[in-house]
């Protein structure tokens, strides 16, 4: 294995998984992801920034060895305790027992209570400062809730390069090259996209507290715990994040997710997407909630303006998979984008009154009163679903026009 340069005095230690089905047994990784790690070499003194997950510790520990030689790491900082950063922290230890392990009260009260470990820490506050030799000095930035209580920031203040942790990272392993300046990475948009909304989402006012205290420093590359280092992309990305996390829509768009078990409610759902396009929505994502996986659909919801929720009754109630999509688009607080509801059913129309009134709870009112069709749409059934559209693909246009 060759170990990656970012600088004279910054190595990539990180490694890639190309075998977990789902990250954080939830979220799917058609493209696998990195588990990234830094080793920071001072005159004095050097630090592994951030941790792997437990089953690639090995490959670590010799990345770290094939750097220092005989010379053992002199600190683990972490800016994140999730365990896919922190799961090798007792393997780190064996390796090399004099290691100190920095971090904040928090993160330093989980090492032992995740795995025991104890002694040996140092704890960092806001502003500390831990110097590993000439010119090489390390310090703190607290930036709690992005997406843990205990998140930071490590920055090499002469590198003007900032460990960021799972902020600006995205799901995707690495191909070879780790810094942005050496690869094409337009292929890790979307799966910022989709690792923004799926993991950090919840969390937009923690993270733009975040990105205003960076804005007071001077950073000219990016070193996350997940996807490319980010060096000349750096504003698209820290733009993007911006932007995911005030909920700004990507697109003017629309996702409509539907469910259907006999294709009445996916009638109308078309209906409707045909209906937008005519209206000159130009971005639409129909998504089927039973079959296309809830990661994608979330990713959607963030990105399109607006949004069209289709659902047939189910046993008095929601359709399933649709219940788990309005749970997760007001788990992250993703109530601006402006909503219609559509239901089906044939003895007693429940879903869209429950749809409704969830939305109701989270402060979501729809555009334009929803439509209960029973059984079979007709053809007045799908008039108005012509102008349910008509009133959303308005409703986006007006959003859209400064005022
Ligand atoms: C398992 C199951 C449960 C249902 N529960 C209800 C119900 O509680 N109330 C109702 O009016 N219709 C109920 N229906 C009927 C469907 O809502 C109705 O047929 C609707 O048109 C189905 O839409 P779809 O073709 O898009 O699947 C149920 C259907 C199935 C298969
Ligand atoms: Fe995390
Ligand atoms: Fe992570």
């Amino acid at each position: 294995m060759k170990v990656q340069k970012i600088s004279d005095n910054v190595h990539y230690v990180g490694v890639n998984d190309r075998t977990t089905d789902r990250f954080e047994s939830l979220w799917p990784l058609p493209n696998g992801v990195s588990y990234n790690s830094y080793l920071v070499t001072g005159s004095d003194k050097s630090a592994i920034i951030d941790g792997v997950e437990l089953s690639h510790a090995l490959q670590q520990i010799d990345a770290v060895k094939s750097i220092l030689g005989d010379r053992q790491p002199d600190y683990l900082v972490i800016n994140h305790m999730e365990p896919d950063h922190s799961g090798a922290i007792s393997l780190l230890r064996q390796a090399f027992p004099d290691l100190t392990i920095v971090g904040n009260a928090q993160a330093l009260s989980m090492v032992e209570g995740f795995y025991g470990v104890t002694g040996n820490f140092l704890t960092v506050k806001e502003g500390d400062e831990l110097s590993l030799g000439e010119n090489v000095t390390l310090s703190f930035i607290m930036t709690p809730m992005v997406h843990w209580p205990e998140t930071m920031v490590t920055y090499l203040r002469e590198n003007k390069l900032a460990f960021s942790g799972d902020a600006f990272g995205c799901f995707g392993a690495l191909n070879g090259a780790v810094v942005d300046t050496d690869m094409d990475t337009d292929r890790y948009f979307s799966e910022m996209i989709r690792y923004y909304s799926n993991i950090v989402g919840k969390y937009g006012v923690f993270v733009q507290k975040a990105i205003k205290k960076l804005d007071n420093i001077e950073i000219e590359t990016i070193c996350p715990t997940h996807g490319p280092v980010w060096h000349d992309r750096i504003e698209e990305v820290v733009g993007l994040y911006n932007r995911l996390s005030r909920y700004e829509p990507l697109t003017d768009g629309v996702t409509i997710v539907y469910g259907s078990m006999y294709g009445n409610t996916e009638r109308m759902a078309e209906f409707v997407a045909e209906a937008l396009a005519d209206a000159g929505v130009r971005n639409i994502s129909i998504r089927n909630a039973a079959k296309d996986d809830l990661s994608f659909i979330i990713a959607d919801l963030f990105t399109n303006a607006g949004v069209v929720i289709a659902s047939p009754t189910y046993s008095d109630t929601v359709f399933p998979p649709l219940a788990a999509v309005i749970d997760a688009m007001t788990l992250r607080g993703l109530v601006n984008r402006p909503t219609a509801v559509l239901g089906e059913y044939t003895w007693s129309p429940q879903a869209a009154k429950k749809i409704t009134a969830r939305l109701a709870e989270c402060g979501i009112t729809p555009v334009i009163e929803p439509i209960s069709a029973k059984q079979s749409p007709t053809a007045e059934v799908l008039e108005s679903c012509k102008t349910l559209a008509y009133a959303l693909a308005g409703q986006l246009k007006k959003a859209d026009t400064p005022s």
